[in-house]
């Protein structure tokens, strides 16, 4: 997930839902960002995270904020320059972050994975299971089968040919992969999400 955000020394890390800070010691250990911040709401793995980037020596370029992600202030996202988002819902990610990283000079990038598909979100870059969409965005509108073909067509699709896919077809291979992961509930706010983007 880093490699795929190139993560290096200029870059601020961001993990929405930090668990026990398992992302934020990687970030500053082995890609030697300059700081990573953790956003978590259990306190007891708050307690955990704390503990270990102390015991790492990594408390002064580590933070990790206690509270839902969802309230985290606009002053520290604005810093951020790689935010990890593994978790549901949550459809308003992209436009916050369309508000708070408007600074255009800033290479920013949003890093989600196949557990939690965000329809809202381009893919322009793809590691599976990862996905990477950059700020200032690409594309905010697209055709939904543009979309699909890139989060569906995983190196284990059953589709194999990439010229005659439907968008049914598309559907159905993307019903497959959430029946897989076990989120099969999920699709049809999937597609009520991506067709808010899509265009035909
Ligand atoms: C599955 S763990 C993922 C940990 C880590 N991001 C990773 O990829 O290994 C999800 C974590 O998100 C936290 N979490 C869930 N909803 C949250 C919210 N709204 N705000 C902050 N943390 C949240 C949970 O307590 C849990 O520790």
């Amino acid at each position: 997930m880093l490699t795929l955000a190139k993560a290096g020394k200029d870059d601020v890390f961001c993990d929405f839902g930090s668990g026990f800070a398992q992302n934020v010691i990687l970030a500053l250990n082995e890609f030697g960002v300059k700081k990573a911040i953790g956003i978590e709401s259990d306190d007891t793995r708050l307690w955990r995270s704390r503990m270990r980037l102390e015991e790492l020596g990594l408390h002064k370029k580590g933070r990790i904020i206690f509270g839902p992600f969802e309230d985290l202030e606009d002053a520290v996202l604005s810093k951020v320059t790689i935010l990890f988002y593994g978790l549901s819902g949550w459809d308003e990610l992209v436009s916050r972050l369309q508000r708070v990283w408007k600074d255009t000079k800033t290479h920013r990038r949003l890093i989600w994975n196949d557990w939690h598909p965000i329809p809202e979100a381009f893919p322009d870059e793809v590691d599976y299971p990862f996905f990477l969409t950059y700020f200032p965005q690409t594309r905010k509108k697209y055709p939904e089968r543009d979309w699909l073909m890139r989060v569906v067509l995983q190196p284990e699709t059953m589709i194999k040919d990439s010229t005659k896919r439907t968008q049914k077809e598309l559907w159905e291979e993307f019903s497959h992969n959430m029946d897989v992961l076990q989120f099969r509930d999920d699709l049809m706010e999937y597609r009520r999400r991506l067709r808010k983007v899509a265009h035909p």
